[in-house]
């Protein structure tokens, strides 16, 4: 049983983030996890607006930076958390964490190193970074931690030469 694969591209532009956003909501199955490391600005928002479109929302989609989480509904509920501003990860346990685990919604989660101990194990984890020497675009790494989250990862491995506004590495 595989249960960790890695996948490594370039996103040219804003538009690309939000495809590869899409790619995965458009695929990821009841009480999946996705978490969006990266710097301020680094467009891990972008992408969860591209997840919420692959799940078929069409509305706004912001940063919940003020209320720690917001909730589209599509295909499958999102619940998408912000956890910029959070001091503690007791606030995250209080407002619920495992039912939103356990539910019946995809869960993706900005600052997912404020989770501390509460963070997951099997998840798929997107790792976005500014192309250093370049003034736009950015590097992107998605490790699927856990079976089902790697079988995510060896589809896009073979969907990415597809993709053609997402660049493969060498
Ligand atoms: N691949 C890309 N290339 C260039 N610009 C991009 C790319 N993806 C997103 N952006 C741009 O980066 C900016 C920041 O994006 P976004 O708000 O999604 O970042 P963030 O990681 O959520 O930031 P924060 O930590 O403040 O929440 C936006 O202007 C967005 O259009
Ligand atoms: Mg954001």
């Amino acid at each position: 049983m595989v249960d960790r694969e890695v996948w490594e591209g370039i996103l040219p532009d804003e538009r690309a983030t939000e495809a590869l956003g899409f790619w995965l909501g458009e695929r990821v199955a009841p009480g999946e996890v996705i978490l969006l490391y990266g710097d301020l600005g680094a467009g891990k928002t972008t992408l969860a607006r591209g997840i919420a479109r692959g799940l078929g929302f069409s509305d706004r989609v912001t940063s919940p930076t003020f209320t720690l989480i917001h909730e589209y509904f599509g295909r499958l509920p999102m619940f998408h958390f912000d956890l910029y501003r959070l001091s503690d990860p007791d606030e995250v346990w209080e407002i619920g964490w495992p039912d939103y685990l356990r539910g019946s919604g995809v869960v993706v989660v900005e600052w997912p190193e404020r989770l501390g101990d509460l963070m997951p194990h099997e998840a798929l984890n997107v790792y976005l970074n500014l192309v250093t020497g370049g003034d736009q675009g950015r590097w992107v790494r998605v490790v699927g931690q856990g079976e089902r989250p790697a079988v995510m990862v060896k589809e896009l491995q073979t969907a990415c030469t597809s993709l053609a506004w997402i660049v493969p590495q060498k």
